[in-house]
């Protein structure tokens, strides 16, 4: 295959890609869809790993990658949103994430491998539904005492911006964190432990 054959493939593959997850429901206009798509499409529809570079992640943006047909949201969270996610604790259902939605490797309030970005399965755990990214604080929809996070806009479940669900919602549980790693700072591969090969 030529690179011009690679280039066309991969240049359709994105569009459908998009395509699908436009169709999914509020990912939103604004949230660019960024992926770098490893190894090849073919592959990443079967479920290979996908591998983005987390240093085009602007503080405080959340992109949309594609993963075993979901989407899956990296955000890269800002000091102030990381202490927001602190003061609540005691708002949510299961600050410590016992309940498992997480591989064991990813423990804590942050919900992460490393504070600044968290990676999210963006599926409501109700009914499936795609929430929406609302980073801002004490928006006039969503009130007081809202300190960024991400809202369910079907039954209106309410996550933190560690996708732990708040206390006495539809939602069940918080949102699932997928397998994931590091393979140096810049470069984070969804699908794989830190552990493998
Ligand atoms: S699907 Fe999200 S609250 Fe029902």
């Amino acid at each position: 295959m030529s690179n011009g054959d690679v280039s066309q493939g991969r240049r359709r593959f994105l569009i459908g890609a998009t395509s699908v997850v436009g169709g999914v429901g509020a990912v939103g206009a604004a949230v660019p869809f960024v992926a770098s798509w490893n190894p090849s499409a073919k592959a990443e529809a079967a479920g290979a790993p996908v591998t983005v570079n987390v240093n085009k992640i602007e503080p405080g943006q959340q992109i949309t990658v594609e993963w075993r047909g979901k989407p899956v949201w990296i955000i890269r969270r800002t000091e102030e949103m990381l202490a927001n996610i602190e003061k609540l604790n005691d708002a949510v259902k299961d600050p410590e994430s016992e309940s498992p939605q997480q591989p064991e490797y990813i423990d804590g309030i942050y919900r992460s491998l490393k504070p600044e970005f968290v990676v999210l399965v963006g599926l409501c755990t109700h009914l499936g539904c795609v929430p929406s990214y609302r980073p801002e604080v004490a928006p006039a929809d969503l009130g007081d005492n809202w300190l960024g996070g991400l809202f369910c806009p079907c039954h209106g479940s309410r996550y933190d911006l560690a996708g732990r669900v708040y206390s006495a919602q539809p939602a069940p549980d918080n949102l699932e964190v997928p397998p994931y790693r590091f393979d140096d700072d810049a470069t984070l591969t969804i699908g794989l432990d830190p552990e493998a090969a």
